[in-house]
């Protein structure tokens, strides 16, 4: 039986009490806090970095997973592995030299994970699954909260799925498989039966008062598909 993990992401949060959302989510139960990061360049959106990752990181008792959303890359990995990051993922578009990223996100003592957009197909993983520590289906097209899921993403996590168990059975590597965007109480049963282990929640999270309820009736819908 598959560890559920839930990332909160903090994009939908108050962006006025950044720090004091972090805690309260922490508190009523995520198991990671996931901190998306938007140029206005990869992505058409700007949000938050490396300053404001470093500045919340006392507030959050568990591991901070960042998904940067940049291009390039690179120039920026040192700087969040210093504020605190304990996963760091990407676009293999977002980079020239993907294995070169993920090599370096190690180095800086992160884990790495790979992210891949509704279009992006998952022949990336060729050549680099052996390296990630997690992969990341996207469920909507990156750059806002509040979107809706696209079915399509369901067939893809059962794609890396497999692959990852494949590798696991070969090598004994573990691998996270982790869904980003239109994540519900409604949906993440179906999304975990097809092969989720980590769900990131943004506006499902925060755009209800009762953040401790809405995690726990996630934990209740994954408890059913066992
Ligand atoms: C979208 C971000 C997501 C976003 C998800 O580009 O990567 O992490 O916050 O938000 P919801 O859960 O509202 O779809
Ligand atoms: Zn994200």
């Amino acid at each position: 039986m598959l560890e559920y993990r839930i990332a909160a992401s903090i994009l939908s949060a108050d962006f006025a009490r950044l720090g004091e959302e972090v805690r309260a989510v922490v508190a009523a139960g995520a198991d990671l806090i996931h901190f998306d990061v938007m140029d206005n360049h990869y992505v058409p959106n700007l949000t938050i970095g490396p300053l404001v990752c470093a500045a919340l990181k006392p507030h959050a008792s568990v591991p901070v997973d960042v998904h940067l959303m940049v291009k390039p890359v690179d120039r920026i990995v040192p700087d969040f592995a210093k504020a605190g990051a304990s996963i760091i993922s990407f676009h293999p578009e977002a980079s020239e030299h993907v294995d070169r990223t993920v090599a370096l996100i190690h180095e800086v003592g992160c884990k790495a994970g790979l992210v891949f957009n509704p279009a992006t197909p998952l022949d990336w993983l060729d050549h680099t699954l052996g390296a990630l520590d997690l992969v990341l289906i996207m469920s909507v097209n990156p750059g806002f909260g509040g979107q809706s899921f696209i079915p399509g993403a369901l067939r893809k996590l059962a794609a890396a799925r497999s692959r990852i168990d494949a590798l696991f059975a070969r090598t004994g590597r573990k691998i996270l498989l982790e869904i980003d965007g239109g994540v519900k109480v409604e949906n993440i049963a179906e999304i975990a039966r097809a092969g989720a282990d980590t769900f990131v929640a943004g506006s499902a999270i925060f755009g209800a008062p009762d953040y401790a309820g809405t995690i726990g009736r996630m934990r209740a819908a994954l408890a059913s598909v066992g």
